[in-house]
């Protein structure tokens, strides 16, 4: 990537710390980095360190003379081949949706040819006032792409979309875009689940696993990538959004089910979350209380629905391909092969979570992909984004759309 260049437009969000990372994860890939930052994004974030992480000069003024000499901001503007701007605040993107250009930041967003990348970051009730959402789609109209914001704890003490997404989803986003793949799976659409299920036992408790998403968000990243059109279905996990995807989030198995039912019609469906398959009979909506002598209550669990198994046998909408997991202890090509048959599922990835795998929770993952018509393939101890980007070569081939 050495011969690639961005420029970081950093307005004036409390987020803007996050840049400094970004900065650094884009030196590390040897993507060149021109920092541009606002007046009010100079309040909370050092130039200094910009200037430092970048290895370059930090733009602020739009009238210096000794710039406009060494480097024009015309020039500034062209020599990059994206743009990204992050955090974009609700101020940013109103000035970017309205063409105004009063500072060196806005001027450069005007009179630049390349891409445009921009990340909203602000408080909830900022991003879902008509004005920002009017703004907003009025820069993806112009061919501005938008990414995020995430939703979660805001440092106002808010809940809520309005977080910056994290570098690194940030950084996968710059990367795809400065180094396009193959896109095989463009035009298709993709369903995946991803998490655990959290299933409720009075309105403060929960039975839950220790599923953490990460593999189930790093196929959905590589369906992006590879060009699909990805409705990920996630129960409550820790980590960022990935890049490129439509994200549903849900609690409950029930709720998983029916938000896969409404993305549906899909051509492939990967059922990676970790469904609970039990959860209590009653929830009462009172909080169950610990009383002085009583016996401690007694769960009664009922089934619940088998996500995996409806879609496979979806009456009028099945996916052409439909992909499970099996997460098993011990036995595993025997479980995982009984499970694929049980479902009605095409391809059935199956994964050791013994204690002491560290699978669980962990980065990476030694799978076997059993897909019925040949030997099961052996992906021993690799990055879980890895297992992601195979799963989806062999999906692409799968479809006869070569290899992601
Ligand atoms: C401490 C602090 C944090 C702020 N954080 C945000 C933010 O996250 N998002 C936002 O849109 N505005 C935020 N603002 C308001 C912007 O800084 C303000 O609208 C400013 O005019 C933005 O200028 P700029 O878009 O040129 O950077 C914050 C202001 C302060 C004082």
């Amino acid at each position: 990537m050495s011969d690639k260049r961005v420029l970081l437009i950093v307005a004036g969000g409390i987020a803007a710390y996050k840049c400094l990372e970004l900065v650094r994860r884009l030196r590390e890939r040897d993507v060149r980095v021109r920092c541009v930052v606002t007046r009010a994004a100079k309040e909370l974030v050092s130039p200094l360190a910009l200037a430092a992480l970048s290895g370059e000069k930090v733009h602020d003024a739009l009238f210096s003379l000794t710039e406009e000499a060494e480097m024009g901001h015309i020039r500034l503007a062209r020599e990059a081949d994206l743009v990204v701007v992050a955090p974009a605040t609700a101020d940013i993107l109103a000035k970017m949706a309205n063409g105004l250009a009063d500072d060196l930041a806005t001027t450069l967003l005007l009179a630049t040819d390349k891409p445009v990348l921009a990340a909203p970051a602000m408080n909830p009730v900022m991003w879902a006032h008509p004005a920002t959402q009017r703004n907003v789609a009025r820069l993806r109209e112009d061919g501005v792409e938008i990414l995020g914001p995430a939703e979660g704890d805001m440092a106002c003490g808010e809940h809520g979309p309005g977080r910056l997404v994290e570098p690194e989803a940030l950084l996968e986003a710059i990367l795809a875009r400065l180094e396009p793949g193959p896109r095989p799976l463009a035009g298709i659409r993709a369903l995946v689940t991803s998490g655990p299920t959290w299933e409720a036992i009075d309105p403060v408790r929960y039975i839950a696993n220790r599923s953490s998403g990460r593999q189930g968000h790093a196929i959905a990243a590589a369906l992006a990538r590879a060009g699909a059109e990805v409705v990920l279905v996630s129960g409550p996990v820790a980590i960022p959004d990935p890049p490129g995807v439509r994200i549903v989030r849900v609690e409950s198995a029930s709720e998983m089910l029916a938000a896969c039912e409404a993305a549906l019609p899909v051509e492939v469906a990967v059922c990676a979350a970790a469904v609970a398959d039990w959860r209590p009979e009653r929830v009462p909506s009172e909080k169950i209380k610990k009383e002085e002598g009583h016996a401690p209550p007694v769960l009664r669990l009922v089934e619940n629905p088998d996500i995996l198994a409806r879609l496979a046998r979806h009456p009028s909408a099945r996916p052409r391909l439909v992909v499970g997991f099996a997460a098993e202890t011990g036995e595993l090509e025997a479980k995982a092969r009984a499970k694929r048959a049980k479902k009605g599922c095409d391809w059935i990835l199956a994964n050791d979570v013994s204690p002491g795998t560290g699978v669980f929770g962990g980065a990476r993952n030694t799978v076997l992909l059993i897909t019925g018509e040949e030997p099961a393939r052996r992906w021993e101890d690799l990055p879980k984004e890895e297992v992601a980007r195979r799963l989806v070569a062999a999906i692409a081939t799968a479809l006869g759309r070569g290899s992601a």
